[in-house]
């Protein structure tokens, strides 16, 4: 699918920019502060209804403004057109071809893939940003996934809260049974679909990766289930439905009494991971930085890939100032790569880090304090 034009108006820095984007690579080059990333995650919100880097939806709209709008129209078998309207006043107005509708109807329309620097923290950072990755990718193909997630984190919420009252009152307890039975339920809906995308993407990323480590390496992805710890034996299974229900009981009676000490949840996939293997080791603990890069890399690409099989399209894949961030020989595999599949947005300070060839097939625009140039 591709994003054929683009308007913003009070979004971030943008008072008022419309724009026709090119079927295949465009370039935004822009100094600082000027508004490369505003632009991709106007786009990022088109795509999942809400900023990856905003705390508040209002942090979006142009200091002094009212109200801010976006809207992109998509082609893919049919066209169509997404919006969203943010306003100091009303609620978050998300639209598909004008008409308001829920985000449960909006994300799907526009897919998209975000790499930035960020995305480099994807092996050595946090769990959560492992889950995330995974997450994003689950919700734009799959609502009934999105829906399930967003119900298991409120159950987890209140379950969090029953489990702090408890500590001041015992007789809240009486009503845990009834958050067990839904935590095991929705949380083992999660992690059976996470499991089987890791599946998937272990697939892809392994032929990637082969072809970015010139078949030099192995590279293994891992789903790492909260139970990993407490019962290593039965994390490295493969399981149906009824048998992952079964554990995520044994769990709950072996963390009980821990959970009513601390007074929150301990079980479930909140507390899940994904591991990155090559050659047999953990890259988070023994990998170079280079190969904690081409694993990260390897796993964009498969993202997309994995998009593909899910939709039967390529998503729009937005790279956010990271070609200064990979060298030469790893830029060029992946512009090209992506090039002769999926419309790419790039942002960059600089065209240095662009063949003439590829910049000869591609739209540049300038941005200099909230206008394309
Ligand atoms: N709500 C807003 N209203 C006006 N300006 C904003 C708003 N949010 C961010 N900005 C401005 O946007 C600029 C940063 O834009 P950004 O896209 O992150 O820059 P870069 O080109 O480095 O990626 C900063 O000058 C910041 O002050
Ligand atoms: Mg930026």
């Amino acid at each position: 699918m591709r994003l054929e034009s683009l308007s913003l108006q009070d979004f971030r820095n943008y008072e008022q920019v419309s724009l026709e984007l090119h079927p295949g690579l465009n370039v935004f080059v822009g100094e600082n502060a000027q508004g490369k990333t505003n632009l991709l995650e106007a786009i990022y919100v088109l795509s999942l209804s809400k900023s990856y880097r905003a705390a508040h939806d209002q942090d979006l709209i142009r200091q002094g403004a009212l109200r801010a709008q976006v809207t992109g129209r998509v082609r893919k078998l049919a066209a169509l057109e997404v919006g969203f309207v943010l306003s100091h006043t009303d609620r978050k107005r998300l639209l598909v071809n004008g008409k308001t509708t829920t985000a449960h109807y909006f994300v799907g329309n526009l897919n998209t893939v975000l790499f930035s620097p960020d995305s480099l923290q994807l092996v050595k950072g946090s769990p959560s940003e492992r889950r995330r990755f995974l997450d994003i990718q689950i919700c734009q193909v799959d609502p009934v996934y999105r829906q399930t997630l967003l119900e298991y984190q409120r159950v987890v919420r209140q379950r969090n809260s029953l489990l702090k009252a408890a500590q001041e009152n015992r007789a809240q307890l009486s009503q845990l049974p009834a958050w067990d039975q839904q935590l095991v339920h929705l949380g083992t809906k999660v992690m059976l679909r996470r499991w089987a995308v890791v599946a998937r993407l272990q697939e892809h990323t392994m032929a990637i990766h082969g072809q970015i480590s010139r078949e030099q390496e192995e590279l293994k992805l891992v789903y790492h289930p909260f139970f990993a710890q407490s019962a290593p034996k039965q994390a490295q299974q493969d399981y149906g439905e009824e048998e992952l229900n079964d554990i995520f009981w044994q769990q709950l009676q072996f963390w009980r009494a821990e959970e009513l000490r601390r007074g929150y949840t301990l079980v479930g996939p909140q507390r899940d991971d994904l591991l990155f293997f090559v050659n047999g080791l953990d890259l988070k603990t023994f990998g170079s930085q280079g190969q904690q890069r081409s694993a990260v890399l390897a796993c964009i690409l498969a993202e997309l890939e994995l998009m593909y099989g899910e939709t039967g399209e390529y998503p729009v894949v937005l790279l956010d100032d990271v070609m200064s961030e990979l060298d030469q020989g790893r830029r060029l595999q992946l512009l090209t790569l992506l090039n002769a599949k999926a419309q790419t947005i790039v942002t960059t300070t600089s065209l240095a880090s662009f063949s003439q060839d590829l910049l000869q097939r591609a739209a540049v625009y300038t941005i200099q304090r909230g206008r394309i140039v």
